[in-house]
C-alpha cells in the first residue's frame, strides 16, 4: 500500500486508484504532513470517519502532481516551521487550484500569507485549551455551539484583514478560524481530544465542503494486524521486550494470536535496573507461568549504573539507557537464536523522537525515546507503531489482554532515568523509587489511581532548606505530577485533592530522608511534556 505520496508517477496514481476501488469510493483526501506532533491523529480521525487519506510530502509534491491525482480535498497539518522566518517547503500554486483545503495551524498561516493576510509573531503565545467563539454560519462549524473548547499551540498569529473572512476567535487569537474562497483554516487543532468539537469539524469539512458521500467502515484493526503478523512470523521465534505496561503486553498477545496453531515460539525479556517498584511483579504475574510465552528476567542494574555514571544531561542519560537496553536485548536475541525482535513502540514514541511520517517537512525532536532509532541483528516487529495509547489499549481489549495490565498508567521505557534530574546512581534511584512507590500506593488507596491518566514523581536537582528535628540542612525537592489525557499527545494537569497531596508529601518527607520538600506540577502539555525529562 502507498504510504507517502511523493510524486504523481503512474505507479503512485495506480496505487491510489487501487485503494479507492478496494474501498468502493470515488474520493480521497490529500494530507500534507507539515511535521506536526498531531498529524497522525488527523489520519486516525479521518480513518474513523471512513475517509481514505493519502499522506503527501510537501517538499516534493507540486501543483501539477496534485492536479493529476485530483483529490476531493486537501488538508495541511501544523508543524514546527514559521511562515515568515523559515517557511516550510511547499508549492503555493497548490492553493490556487480551487480544491477545498483545510489548513491547521501552520497550514492556515501558509495559505493566509499566500492570499495576503498578515501573519505576525504574537506577544502572547497560545498554548493549551482556549474558548473558541465562532462567527457567521460557515459550513465548517455546522451543528457546533457558538462557544467550544479548542487546543491551540502556536506562536504566530493571523491578523484581521480584507484578504479573508474571520470565522471566529479565542482570547489571544483574533482570527482563530478563517476562510478565503475554497480555503479554510483554523489556528487550533481539531484532531486532538481537547478540541471538543474536533471530530464534527473534520466531518463537516469532509461531507459538507469536500462532498465526500461514500465513506467506508474501518475493519477490525486487531484482526488485520494478526493476519499481517501471521504472514510475517509464522512458525518463527520472536523475542519481545516486556515492561509490565500495556503496550508491550498488547504486542505479546498479538504475537500469541499470530502464533496460534503454529510451531512459533515467544520469549519475553524483562530488563531490571531502572524500573519502578511494581513493574517486575506485574510481568511475573501475567507472563511468568503461561504456556505460550517463556519469561526471562535480565538483571542489568550494574550495566545501567556504569553507563549512566557521570552523566547529567537528560539526552545523554536517555542515550546511555538506550545503549544498555539494546545490548541486553541483542545478547538475548543471539543466545536464544531469535528470528525477530518485537517492541511495544507507539506512534507517539516515534513522533517525539523526530520520526513518524517520513516527509521532507522538518519535524522537531522532543526527546529520544528508548525504543526508537536502534537496530538489531534480526528484523524488528512493532505492530503498534501506527497506534497511540488509547487505540493500543482498545486493540488489547479486543484480543483479551487482562484489564489490569491495560489500565496501568503508561510509564516511560527509560523508567526512572527520566524522573531523576542530574546523575542517576544507586542513591538517586533508591530515592526516586521510594517516592514513586509511596505516591502510587496512596493514589490507589484513595481510589484516585484510575481517575488520572498518568502520575509520577520526579527527583529534581533543587535543594530545599529543611528543618527536620534539631538539625538544619538541605534536602532535595521532589516534584509530584499527574495528568488527564486520552493518548499522551496532549495532557492537562490533574486536579488532585489538597488533603491527598498533603498526606503524600508528609509521608515522603518522613519516610525518604533525602527529600526536603515536595511540590506539585500544574503545567499542561503543551507547553510542558508529561515526563520531566
Ligand atoms: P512526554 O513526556 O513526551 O510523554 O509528554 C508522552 C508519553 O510517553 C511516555 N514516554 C516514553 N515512553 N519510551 C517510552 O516508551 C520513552 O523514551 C518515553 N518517554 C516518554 C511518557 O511516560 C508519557 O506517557
Amino acid at each position: 500500500m502507498l504510504r507517502i505520496f511523493k510524486t504523481a508517477s503512474p505507479e503512485a496514481l495506480e496505487e491510489i486508484a487501487e485503494e479507492m476501488r478496494l474501498r468502493k469510493t470515488r474520493h480521497f483526501l490529500l494530507l500534507f504532513s507539515m511535521g506536526s506532533q498531531f498529524d497522525h491523529l488527523i489520519v486516525q480521525k479521518l480513518a474513523r470517519l471512513g475517509v481514505f487519506a493519502v499522506v503527501a510530502d510537501p517538499s516534493t509534491i507540486t501543483a501539477d502532481d496534485v492536479k493529476k491525482a485530483a483529490p476531493s480535498g486537501i488538508i495541511l497539518s501544523g508543524g514546527p516551521a514559521s511562515v515568515y522566518n523559515e517557511p516550510p517547503p511547499f508549492d503555493n500554486a497548490i492553493f490556487d487550484l480551487g480544491i477545498p483545503t483545510l489548513g491547521v495551524c501552520l497550514g492556515f498561516q501558509m495559505w493566509a500569507k499566500h492570499v495576503g493576510a498578515p501573519v505576525t509573531p504574537h506577544e502572547k503565545r497560545e498554548f493549551g485549551v482556549h474558548t473558541f467563539t465562532q462567527r457567521g454560519n460557515d459550513p465548517l462549524f455546522a451543528g457546533i455551539p457558538e462557544k467550544s473548547q479548542v487546543l491551540e499551540t502556536h506562536g504566530d498569529a493571523i491578523e484581521e484583514s480584507a484578504a479573508l473572512t474571520n470565522l471566529g476567535s479565542t482570547d489571544n487569537a483574533p482570527v482563530a478560524a478563517g476562510r478565503h474562497k475554497h480555503l479554510w483554516g483554523v489556528q487550533f487543532h481539531p484532531e486532538v481530544s481537547d478540541t471538543e468539537e474536533g471530530t464534527r469539524m473534520y466531518e463537516n469539512f469532509v461531507v459538507h465542503i469536500c462532498g465526500i458521500e461514500e465513506r467506508f467502515p474501518s475493519e477490525s484493526v486487531s484482526a488485520q494486524k494478526i493476519a499481517e503478523l501471521k504472514k510475517e512470523i509464522a512458525g518463527k521465534k520472536v523475542l519481545i521486550a516486556l515492561s509490565g505496561g500495556s503496550d508491550s503486553s498488547v504486542v505479546a498477545y498479538l504475537l500469541k494470536e499470530a502464533h496460534r496453531g503454529t510451531e512459533g515460539k515467544i520469549k519475553g525479556v524483562y530488563i531490571r535496573g531502572i524500573d519502578r517498584p511494581d513493574d517486575e511483579a506485574y510481568v511475573k504475574k501475567y507472563f511468568g507461568s503461561e504456556d505460550w510465552i517463556e519469561l526471562e528476567i535480565a538483571d542489568a542494574t550494574d550495566r545501567f549504573l556504569k553507563a549512566l555514571a557521570g552523566k547529567s544531561a537528560m539526552r545523554d542519560k536517555r542515550l546511555a539507557m538506550r545503549g544498555v537496553y539494546t545490548e541486553v536485548l541483542e545478547e538475548r536475541i543471539k543466545a536464544w537464536g531469535a528470528d525477530f525482535v518485537a517492541q511495544g513502540t507507539l506512534y507517539t514514541d516515534l513522533r517525539e523522537s523526530g520520526l513518524g511520517h517520513a516527509t521532507g517537512a522538518r519535524v522537531a525532536e522532543i526527546k529520544v525515546h528508548h525504543n526508537t532509532g536502534i537496530t538489531f541483528s534480526v528484523p524488528e516487529i512493532a505492530p503498534l507503531a501506527d497506534q497511540v495509547k488509547d487505540t493500543g489499549r482498545a486493540l488489547g481489549r479486543e484480543i483479551g489482554v487482562p484489564e489490569d495490565l491495560l489500565i496501568r498508567h503508561p510509564f516511560p521505557g527509560p523508567g526512572l532515568v527520566v524522573r531523576i534530574e542530574g546523575e542517576v546512581n544507586e542513591e538517586t534511584l533508591r530515592v526516586a523509587r521510594a517516592a514513586d512507590g509511596i505516591y502510587i500506593e496512596e493514589l490507589r488507596a484513595a481510589n484516585l489511581y484510575n481517575t488520572v491518566w498518568q502520575a509520577g514523581a520526579t527527583l529534581t536537582h533543587s535543594m530545599h532548606t529543611e528543618s527536620k528535628g534539631d538539625g538544619a540542612g538541605l534536602g532535595r525537592v521532589l516534584a509530584l505530577w499527574a495528568v488527564w489525557s486520552v493518548n499522551g499527545f496532549t495532557a492537562r494537569a490533574a486536579e488532585l485533592p489538597h488533603d491527598f497531596l498533603e498526606k503524600v508529601a508528609r509521608r515522603i518527607t518522613n519516610e525518604v530522608r533525602e527529600v526536603g520538600a515536595v511540590v506539585y506540577r500544574i503545567s499542561d502539555k503543551p507547553p510542558a511534556t508529561i515526563e520531566w525529562g
